[in-house]
């Protein structure tokens, strides 16, 4: 069994590719994601300017994580080293860059080509700092920035999307027009993680990226809704924390996956616990590569007018032995479910089908014969 994939023309020994942060912030942090197993890693981003890092900057709570990191602290220059450090290694190496006008972008993209990265990603959607939001939704700047990066190179260009955005197809054309070789999505989202309630003081001091599990639903509609859009191939980020998630974007149609927040909370050893559980699933599926499940989803997501009225209720596949559930019970707005000595009793005459008691039994069993 082999997870290797084609992605942008570089053959990856697998789809997992850490994702642009402090994780590949120097090029001994980019080693030790590769040893970990990774197939690529995209380095922090890099730009003509180096900024100091305020702090405080990243804050987490059980759904995710907010961050106010710009970007790298290594000058231009000082990346040179840092990928020869890491060139040779078994990973493909994708230099993450900003810059703000069409020449600037010119000039770092030619650079980190000479310096011997195999890809390059814009880093064009981080929502905080310097008016770094409004690039991604400007749809000309976006068209001349991958433009001039494409023409400048020999190497593929992808372009990273920020969910922050209302027009997220209408960009994706316009970044394969421009010449790009693949789209990521996405980075984090416009966030404010709390408020100190007893110091009065929001967590960090400036509106930030949040990321993370609770990022998740809304990286794979962009996921989805890009690689229905465009031909070229999409990397799904956000929120990824398992084998599973993994599936569910390559499912909707991504043929890599990026991970930040799981990494950042657990170590680079994840990389190597989601390789096997992948493997292990294609394996007893009967599955022979990653291309026979990517974009299998895609042919059940409907649009809204396409779903049928159907008079589904929702039904009952066993017996339940979890001690102080209930969730079914105690979220059943319409008084439908009921439990008696651990048998679920539905009321079809006031189910609606909802589904929500189907999506929150752990035991799967509850289902809907949709
Ligand atoms: C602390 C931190 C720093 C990040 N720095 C960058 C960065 O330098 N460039 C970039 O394009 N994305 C950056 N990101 C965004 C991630 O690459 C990724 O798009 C986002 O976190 C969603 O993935 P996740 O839910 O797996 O974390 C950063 C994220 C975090 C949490």
């Amino acid at each position: 069994m082999s997870l290797s994939v084609d992605f942008m023309g570089i053959k990856l020994k697998n789809p997992i590719i850490v994702a642009a942060s402090p994780l590949s912030g120097s090029g001994s942090m980019i080693r030790k994601a590769i040893e970990a197993g990774a197939g690529a890693v995209v380095t922090q981003t890099i730009t003509n300017e180096v900024r100091q890092n305020v702090r405080p900057r990243i804050a987490a709570n059980s759904f995710g994580m907010q961050n106010i990191e710009l970007y790298s602290n290594l000058t231009l220059e000082e990346w040179e080293r840092e990928i020869y450090y890491v060139k040779e290694k078994d990973a493909a190496i994708i230099a993450n860059i900003l810059a703000h006008t069409p020449s600037e972008m010119a000039y770092i993209a030619k650079k980190v080509e000479r310096f011997g990265v195999d890809a390059i990603e814009l880093g064009i959607s981080i929502p905080h700092g310097e008016g770094v939001e409004l690039l991604i939704s400007d749809m000309e700047r976006l068209y001349n920035l991958t433009k001039m990066a494409v023409d400048s190179v020999s190497i593929p260009v992808m372009v990273k999307f920020s969910p922050n955005v209302s027009n997220l197809t209408a960009l994706a054309h316009i970044v394969e027009e421009a010449g790009a070789s693949a789209i990521s999505a996405i980075d984090t989202i416009r966030s404010i993680i709390g408020v100190d309630i007893d110091r009065a003081k929001v967590m960090l001091p400036t509106y930030g990226g949040y990321s993370g599990e609770g990022i998740r639903p809304i990286a794979l509609a962009a996921i989805a809704s890009i690689s229905q859009a465009v031909k070229i191939p999409v990397s799904g980020i956000g929120g990824i924390e398992n084998y599973r998630n993994v599936i569910e974007f390559i499912m909707l149609g991504a043929s890599t996956v990026q991970l930040c927040t799981s990494l950042i909370m657990n170590g680079y050893g994840r990389i190597g616990e989601i390789l096997a559980d992948l493997e292990n699933w294609l394996q007893c599926k009967g599955y022979s590569s990653l291309e026979d499940i990517r974009g299998q989803a895609l042919a059940s997501l409907k649009s809204f007018e396409e779903i049928p009225i159907e008079p589904y209720i929702a039904k009952v596949k066993g017996v339940c032995t979890v001690d102080n559930c209930s969730k079914c019970v105690k979220s059943c707005i319409y008084g439908a479910i009921s439990l008696k000595n651990d048998i679920i009793v539905i009321d079809d005459s006031k189910c609606t089908g909802c589904g929500l008691c189907v999506s929150l039994c752990e035991k799967r069993l509850l289902y809907l014969d949709w």
